[in-house]
């Protein structure tokens, strides 16, 4: 729960300016976090912990223990990192500690004093807190099933960074399944073209919201940035998902004519499931609202398709998209309005708990 208690700030694009959201306006991520650990996660019972991690720990005086547990250490080892980011300018550790009553839980200090006795900071300024935490984590390591809730948890969270990006994957995982059946593939790959479908744009995490969001053309400096979110997934995933279905990730921008980035790989490199992924990922970008673009309508996007096909993306797949276009929209259109419903939900219940807040953020309650 700690490694995901500042997911909102993806969301409110805050997690470039660490130290200013932790600092003054702590409510935007800590209600984005509480809303997507709740509705999105299987994570759900830590969520109003994460709602309050920025609350002093006299704040929690009504909430049930564990939850108030979780939220208080949170919120002390949240301080002291942003103490330590700050320490250069002096001992902002040491002064954090002394001057706040009522911030913290007492007990909590002291224990944080012990491990400052045994040195943490050198432990977590090398990176070796890594590998420990690794190892205490290895007896909770999730099952397969749970393990693809947390995957799709964290690709969730990049697509509701924007409301424009939101269905994309979805769209996305629908219509390369839909090709994969027609096409004859076994159950194994359409589990792998699920997967690395999934996964495909996980790197956008790395990109910032301003240019996902921007609404218009992406200047060429722009578009450069925007295209290294295939090398991110890459970074991403590789060594952690089998490595067919990284290539599936990784190749969904690649062309048969070798047009395509990052790597301008040719057809005979393109495996039937990488320009399956590909297809589908151009028909959703082409049929859905993004952020530069109204929807294509039908005949716009086949035309689009039309044009590309044979050289850029594969014949056969194309002739099959554009001949049951109709039946394959139909055919994502649930997911896509699940997807969309969840996230209007999610908005909306942001406002209603945002407006509940007073003029100095205090909480009136959850
Ligand atoms: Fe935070
Ligand atoms: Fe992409
Ligand atoms: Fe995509």
């Amino acid at each position: 729960m700690s490694i995901f208690h500042d997911i909102g700030a993806y969301k409110t694009d805050e997690i470039d300016r660490m130290v200013e959201f932790e600092t003054h306006d702590v409510w935007n991520h800590s209600i984005y976090g509480y809303l997507f650990l709740k509705y999105m996660t299987p994570l759900e019972k830590y969520a109003r912990a994460i709602f309050y991690h920025h609350t002093p720990w006299a704040g929690l005086e009504e909430l049930e223990e564990d939850c108030r547990g979780y939220a208080g250490l949170i919120h002390l080892a949240d301080r002291v990192d942003i103490a330590a980011h700050l320490e250069q300018d002096g001992p902002q550790i040491e002064s954090l500690l002394s001057n706040s009553r009522g911030a913290f839980n007492e007990g909590y200090v002291k224990a944080l004093r012990r491990c400052y006795r045994q040195k943490i900071l050198p432990f977590l300024e090398n990176g070796g807190y890594r590998e420990a935490n690794l190892r205490r984590c290895g007896g909770f390591m999730p099952e397969a099933a749970e393990a693809l809730e947390y995957l799709k948890m964290i690709v969730y969270s990049i697509d509701f960074r924007s409301e424009h990006t939101v269905t994309h994957t979805v769209n996305t995982v629908s219509l390369a399944l839909n090709i994969a059946r027609r096409f004859g593939l076994d159950e194994g790959e359409l589990e792998k073209i699920y997967l690395g479908a999934l996964l495909h744009d996980v790197g956008k995490i790395a990109i910032p919201a301003s240019i996902l969001e921007h609404p218009g053309k992406l200047s060429g400096e722009q578009m450069a940035v925007m295209r290294t979110h295939v090398e991110e997934t890459r970074a991403l995933i590789q060594g952690i998902v089998p490595e067919d279905i990284c290539e599936i990730a990784v190749r969904h921008h690649e062309k048969l004519d070798g047009s395509g980035y990052p790597r301008g790989l040719t057809g005979e490199e393109l495996t039937m499931p990488q320009r399956i992924v590909a297809v589908a990922d151009i028909v959703s970008a082409l049929s859905s609202r993004r952020s530069y673009k109204e929807p294509f309508p039908k005949e716009k996007t086949l035309t689009i398709l039309a044009q590309m096909s044979a050289a850029q993306l594969d014949p056969q797949i194309c002739a099959y998209v554009s001949e049951n276009y109709d039946a394959i929209m139909n055919s994502t259109e649930e997911g896509r309005r699940r997807v969309i419903g969840q996230y209007q939900g999610i908005m909306q219940e942001f406002q209603e708990i945002s407006s509940r807040l007073d003029s100095r953020g205090e909480r009136k309650g959850l």
